[in-house]
């Protein structure tokens, strides 16, 4: 044991801590010298987060991985009861990655005063896109990003881009309440056939796994598309036939072509393609960088 953790792994050179409490995370942080990162999770850990920590590992002195599945951050249909929950197989990944604590609080522990009066506001952005079928979705997750960052407080903290709504609000909330922290978007990581990586893919039957190739098969068609020279509309068909709308089993909620800050407007130049589908209970989202030629 250390600082009040219990120390789950031991290598030679390396101690990968296990924090409960906000207290233990205190006086763990309390010793620790030079830069911190930290990765905030819900766990079900896979390679897409083992990337962000070995992002982390080559950043920062220190690595802190949070994990916390965030009630607040559910609706009263969505999975919160059947998150996946893999606190054991988390500490290997996290162990493997050479992270230094991982911080796993209770839902007490996190709001010990029950649900917050007050939350993070995340604007406009926060009630387009996820947040139009997902209400509320992303006060939960500002709020409990700040609250981390606060614990924390980390000098940088590194989000998957597979959420790319999600690093693009918690970029705009650290720049607009001046929050000194230093925001690392990581690329996402992908199975061979395309799939994004997510802890949600376990839901997912053989058959839906298949399914859920028509996500990264759409964002392949747009930025080919980008890549000959099309223009938006051309692009988003391109992605609308990709996507097989009514044949692939997948229901789309959006698809829509961006500019890299998800700002509205005419997006010329670099963009961004957004995708979100229902493939049976699971939604699943994706997205991809394109660059569309500034004259078409
Ligand atoms: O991306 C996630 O796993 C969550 O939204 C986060 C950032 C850990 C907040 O709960």
């Amino acid at each position: 044991m250390t600082a009040g953790g219990t120390r789950v792994s031991s290598e030679v050179d390396h101690v990968t801590e296990l924090l409960h409490t906000r207290a233990e995370l205190a006086r763990a942080r309390a010793v620790l010298t030079g830069t911190v990162g930290v990765v905030m999770t819900m766990g079900a850990l896979h390679e897409g987060h083992e990337t962000l920590l070995r992002a982390a590992r080559e950043r920062a002195d220190h690595v802190i991985v949070t994990i916390f599945v965030n009630p607040l951050q559910f609706g009263p249909n969505e999975d919160f009861d059947r998150y996946p929950r893999t606190l054991e197989a988390d500490l290997e990944v996290c162990r493997r990655a050479g992270a230094d604590l991982v911080f796993a609080p209770s839902v007490a522990d996190m709001y010990p005063g029950g649900e917050p009066a007050v939350r993070v506001n995340p604007g406009p952005l926060g009630e387009d896109l996820e947040g139009l079928s997902r209400p509320g979705f992303f006060h939960g997750v500002l709020t409990v990003v700040l609250k981390l960052l606060q614990l924390t407080r980390a000098d940088l903290t590194f989000f998957g881009e597979k959420d790319y709504q999600q690093v693009t609000l918690v970029r705009r909330m650290c720049r607009d309440l001046d929050i000194p922290v230093e925001v690392v978007g990581v690329p996402t990581v992908r199975e061979p056939d395309g799939l994004a990586l997510s802890s949600r893919n376990r839901y997912l039957s053989g058959a839906e796994r298949q399914v859920a190739l028509s996500l990264s098969r759409a964002l392949r068609a747009g930025a080919e598309a980008a890549e000959a020279g099309r223009d938006a509309a051309a692009v988003l068909t391109a992605a609308h036939v990709a996507f097989g709308a009514g044949q692939s089993g997948a229901r789309l909620d959006y698809l829509v072509l961006t500019d890299p800050d998800l700002e509205p407007g005419p997006v010329r130049g670099p963009a961004r393609l957004l995708v979100a589908a229902w493939v049976g209970g699971t939604r699943l989202i994706d997205n991809a960088p394109l660059r569309l030629d500034p004259s078409s």
